[in-house]
C-alpha cells in the first residue's frame, strides 16, 4: 500500500499545485502544505475478478494512502473536495485543536465540492490512527473513504517491517457492485454488515515478510458496524499497543476483539522457514474466515520479540481520581422519531438511540446542547451505561481516557479513546479535560450516530 511521508504531493502533480496556490489563501502567499489530499470517485477491484464502481477514495485512486507524521511536529494537509456532495476529514484519536477535528458545523462548515480545506495536524502522542469523512458518514465510508494516519514515535522501536493494515468489510452484491450501505431494521440493532471483508482494499491479501523479522502489525478497524474477534496464528505475537497507547504489559495476540474505530499494534515475529505462512483470521459463526497471510521469506533474520524494547508511554495527563467529578451518561433507546436533521451533512431521517435521553437531531449543533461542559484542566469520571440490548463503541474526539472498571469484567489498563460498551454494562473512566472546544461524543456503529446516538462534550 501507498505510504506518504512529508512533502509528498498526492496526485496530479503541477496542474493540481496551481489550482490550490491560485484558487486559495486571499492574498496571502501560499504556503505550500505537506500533503494535498483530494477527495474523489474512484472505481476499484475488491475482489480479483470484478472491479467496483462507484466508490470514493482519498487521493487519485487506490486505497487511501497511510499518512506518516512525526510525533509533536506539524504535519498540514490541504484537502481538495472532489466529490460532487459536501464533506470534511476527521482525523480519529488525535488530540488535536479544536478547529483541526473536522466536524460539521461544531468545529467548521462542510467542505463544499471545489472547496478545499487547510488541517494542520500536530500530534502529541505517537501510535495508530485513522482518518474519515464527518458528512454523510455512513454513505461515505461505505463507499471507501477510510484511511490510516500512523505518528511515528521519536526513536526508531526497532522492526524490520511496519505493515498497516486497513480492516473493512464491503457491502457488495454477487455481481461485485455496491448494494444499499444499510436497512433500518438493522440501525435500530447491531447495525448492518458488509458481505466482502477485505485487508488494504484487498481480499485476503498475501504479504511476503523476511523469515525471522520482526514486523509491526497495525491493526484498524475501520468497517462502519462489525465488532469482530481476530486470531493471529502461526507465528509468535504479542499486542503492544491498543488504540495508539502502548501497553505496560503486552496481550497475547488471540482472540483478540475489535470494535469499528478501534486499533490493535501487534508485534509479530515471523517464522525462521521460507514459505511457511501467519493468518490473520476473523471469527464467525460459519468458522474462522481468512483475512491476510504473512509468508516468510529469504534467510532468517534470527530475531527475537524480546529484542523489542516496550514503547514509549504517551504524555497524557493522569487524572486526579481524589477530587474528580463524576458526570452519568447513559446510552439507551429513543423513541423512534424522524430525525429533523440537516440534509447537508446526511441524516437516516430517523432516531432510535440516545445519550442522557437525548437523540442527536441530525448534525447541526445549533439548537443542541453540550451533554456535559467540563471544566478546562479538571479532572472527571465518565460513567458509562449502556442500557441496550447491543454493544456500542463509545468514541470521544480530541481528549484519550483511561478505563477504570466495569461492572460486567476486568479491565486492561487501558488509555483510549473508542471504549467498547458492552449490552447492560457499566464502565468508568476518567480523563483530564485539558483540550479546550467541543468534542464530538458518540457510538462508532455509524448506523447508530446518525440516527441518534451522538452528542458532544464541551471544555472551557
Ligand atoms: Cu472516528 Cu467522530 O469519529
Ligand atoms: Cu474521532
Ligand atoms: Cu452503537
Amino acid at each position: 500500500m501507498l505510504t506518504l511521508s512529508r512533502r509528498d504531493i498526492l496526485t496530479g502533480g503541477a496542474a493540481t499545485l496551481a489550482a490550490v496556490a491560485v484558487g486559495g489563501y486571499a492574498g496571502a502567499r501560499a504556503q505550500a502544505a505537506d500533503l494535498l489530499l483530494p477527495v474523489t470517485e474512484t472505481a476499484h477491484a475488491l475482489r480479483p475478478d470484478v472491479v467496483t464502481g462507484g466508490m470514493m477514495t482519498f487521493g487519485d485512486r487506490g486505497p487511501p494512502p497511510v499518512l506518516r507524521l512525526r510525533q509533536g511536529q506539524p504535519y498540514v494537509v490541504d484537502v481538495v473536495n472532489r466529490l460532487r456532495e459536501a464533506t470534511v476529514v476527521h482525523w480519529h484519536g488525535l488530540r488535536l485543536a479544536n478547529a483541526m477535528d473536522g466536524v460539521p458545523y461544531l468545529t467548521q462548515a462542510p467542505i463544499e465540492p471545489g472547496q478545499r480545506f487547510r488541517y494542520t495536524l500536530t500530534s502529541p502522542d505517537a501510535g495508530t490512527f485513522w482518518y474519515h469523512p464527518h458528512c454523510n458518514t455512513l454513505e461515505q465510508m461505505a463507499r471507501g473513504l477510510t484511511g490510516l494516519l500512523i505518528v511515528d514515535e521519536a526513536e526508531d522501536p526497532g522492526f524490520d517491517v511496519d505493515l498497516p493494515l486497513n480492516i473493512r468489510d464491503f457491502r457488495l452484491g454477487a455481481d461485485g457492485q455496491f448494494v444499499e450501505f444499510y436497512r433500518l431494521r438493522n440501525a435500530a440493532r447491531g447495525g448492518t454488515l458488509g458481505t466482502q471483508s477485505t485487508v488494504n482494499w484487498q481480499t485476503e491479501p498475501l504479504h511476503d515478510l523476511p523469515a525471522g523479522g520482526l514486523v509491526r502489525l497495525r491493526l484498524v478497524m475501520t468497517d462502519m458496524t462489525r465488532v469482530g474477534t481476530y486470531d493471529l496464528e502461526g507465528g509468535e505475537s504479542r499486542v503492544i499497543a491498543l488504540d495508539s497507547h502502548p501497553l505496560a504489559d503486552p496481550l497475547p495476540a488471540a482472540g483478540l476483539m475489535l470494535a469499528p474505530g478501534q486499533r490493535a499494534d501487534v508485534a509479530l515475529r515471523i517464522p525462521d522457514t521460507e514459505g511457511q505462512e501467519v493468518t490473520l483470521t476473523l471469527r464467525t459463526d460459519r468458522g474462522p474466515r481468512l483475512m491476510a497471510r504473512f509468508r516468510a521469506t529469504g534467510r532468517s533474520l534470527g530475531r527475537a520479540l524480546a529484542e523489542l524494547a516496550p514503547l514509549p508511554a504517551n504524555p497524557v495527563a493522569g487524572p486526579d481520581l481524589s477530587r474528580a467529578e463524576t458526570l452519568d451518561f447513559v446510552f439507551g433507546w429513543s423513541p423512534e422519531g424522524d430525525g429533523a436533521a440537516s440534509g447537508i451533512c446526511g441524516s437516516l431521517g430517523k432516531s432510535f438511540w440516545s445519550i442522557n435521553r437525548v437523540a442527536w437531531d441530525g448534525d447541526t449543533p445549533g439548537p443542541m446542547d453540550p451533554l456535559a461542559t467540563l471544566r478546562l484542566g479538571g479532572s472527571y469520571i465518565l460513567r458509562l451505561r449502556n442500557e441496550t440490548p447491543n454493544a456500542h463503541p463509545i468514541h470521544l474526539h480530541g481528549l484519550s481516557f483511561r478505563l477504570l472498571r466495569s461492572n460486567r469484567r476486568a479491565l486492561p489498563p487501558l488509555v483510549t479513546d473508542t471504549a467498547l460498551l458492552l449490552s447492560q454494562e457499566t464502565m468508568e473512566v476518567a480523563l483530564v479535560a485539558d483540550n479546550p472546544g467541543n468534542w464530538a461524543f458518540h457510538c462508532h456503529v455509524i448506523e447508530h450516530q446518525k440516527t441518534g446516538l451522538t452528542g458532544y462534550l464541551r471544555v472551557a
